[in-house]
């Protein structure tokens, strides 16, 4: 069994460390892929160059998981949305229509995906046995958030357009839970090991609508995973010290820290749970020295309880892969 497994489901305190965003634009090798690939979904949709992707960040650094390239809105794009990356504007989607998603097909969107359960395939084969495959979905409402485009470009999400959703939202986030099951059960048959779910936009949820929007939709996920008995990751990122009742409520495998979480107030108030991440990535921009604190005041925090490595978001496009490398190199080696 791999450490993340392990760390996971027997809570055995061992060695893990994988980072958010492992394979993407900071590495060279990906942007030589990428520039000969300047359709972003369709280049998530070509299984063999996926796989080659997920395993470019394995072999170069020491790390202890892979996590499936691909993106959470595979799942918005299968069930009938045009999703755009166009560089520097971020994901552009297709106007949401009400009547054809909830008229969705789950064969239709399995077999709209199947290049993804493909990938994972190739992937676990040619992956160490030692070492997890992670796949990963979008939490509903992070979804949401880009299939009905409520986030303003400042960050702020416009809450009138939501109001004006407000009877729809829980059709759409109920539909959403269902297709995302699939999506899981899919992507265990095709080999990944663990799931990690991405509630990234968590933190512009009003604070009355958390429980409808982010606790129940994630612990009604959380609860399908567990009868699959695959270990589950959560991230509701942005929701401060709400975390805590996150965590008490959704019960999840892991929990990813996000930056603004104090990893001292994390080990006190997040029971039952194993913690991975915080760093910010930030940092990574930053030089050896800056670096070396901010992942030991994480690493010494957590040293005598499973604590899984990773960042508080994902690789920034500007990091230094070398800088990557020796972080790394720095963890395996700590003995402080
Ligand atoms: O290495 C990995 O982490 C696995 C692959 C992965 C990608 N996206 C590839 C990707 C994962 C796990 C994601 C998740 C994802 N996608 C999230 C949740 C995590 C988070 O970052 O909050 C979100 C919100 C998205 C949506 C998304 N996809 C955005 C906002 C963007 C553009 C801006 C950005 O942050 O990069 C993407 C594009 C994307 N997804 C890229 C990659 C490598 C960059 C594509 C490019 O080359 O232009």
């Amino acid at each position: 069994m791999s450490n993340l497994n392990k760390i996971l489901l027997n809570k055995i305190n061992c060695k893990s460390v994988w980072f958010m965003r492992q394979a993407g634009r900071y590495l060279p090798e990906f942007q030589r892929i990428r520039s000969k690939n300047q359709d972003f979904v369709k280049l998530c949709l070509n299984s063999e160059l996926s796989s080659e992707i997920t395993l470019q960040p394995i072999e170069r650094f020491d790390l202890d998981s892979a996590i499936i390239f691909s993106d959470i809105l595979m799942v918005p794009y299968a069930l009938g949305q045009n999703v755009k990356f166009t560089k520097g504007s971020g994901p552009k989607l297709s106007d949401f229509n009400l009547n054809q998603f909830l008229k969705s097909e789950e064969n239709i969107f399995s077999d709209k995906l199947s290049p993804v359960y493909k990938a994972i395939d190739i992937t676990r084969k040619k992956l160490k046995k030692s070492k997890s495959l992670i796949s990963f979905i979008g939490a509903p409402w992070t979804l949401i958030v880009y299939m009905l485009n409520v986030k303003e470009d400042k960050g702020e999400i416009n809450l009138r357009k939501l109001q004006d959703k407000k009877k729809e939202l829980n059709q759409i986030i109920e539909t959403l839970i269902n297709f995302l099951c699939i999506h899981i059960k899919n992507q265990i048959n095709a080999g990944a090991d663990v799931i990690q779910i991405f509630d990234s936009w968590a933190g512009l949820i009003p604070t009355k609508n958390l429980n409808d929007y982010c606790y129940t939709p994630n612990a009604k996920i959380l609860n399908f995973c567990r009868k699959q008995k695959i270990p589950t990751i959560c991230f509701p990122k942005g929701i401060r010290e709400r975390y805590e009742d996150f965590n008490d409520i959704v019960k999840p495998d892991g929990i990813n820290l996000d930056p603004d979480i104090d990893p001292a107030w994390a080990r006190e108030k997040l029971r039952n749970v194993v913690i991975q991440g915080g760093l910010n990535p930030n940092i990574l921009l930053k030089d050896d020295e800056d670096i070396i604190k901010g992942a030991t005041k994480y690493i010494r925090t957590f040293k005598d309880i499973p604590y899984v490595f990773n960042l508080g978001h994902g690789l920034l496009p500007e990091t230094d892969p070398d800088k990557v490398g020796r972080l790394i190199k720095f963890y395996r080696n700590f003995n402080g």
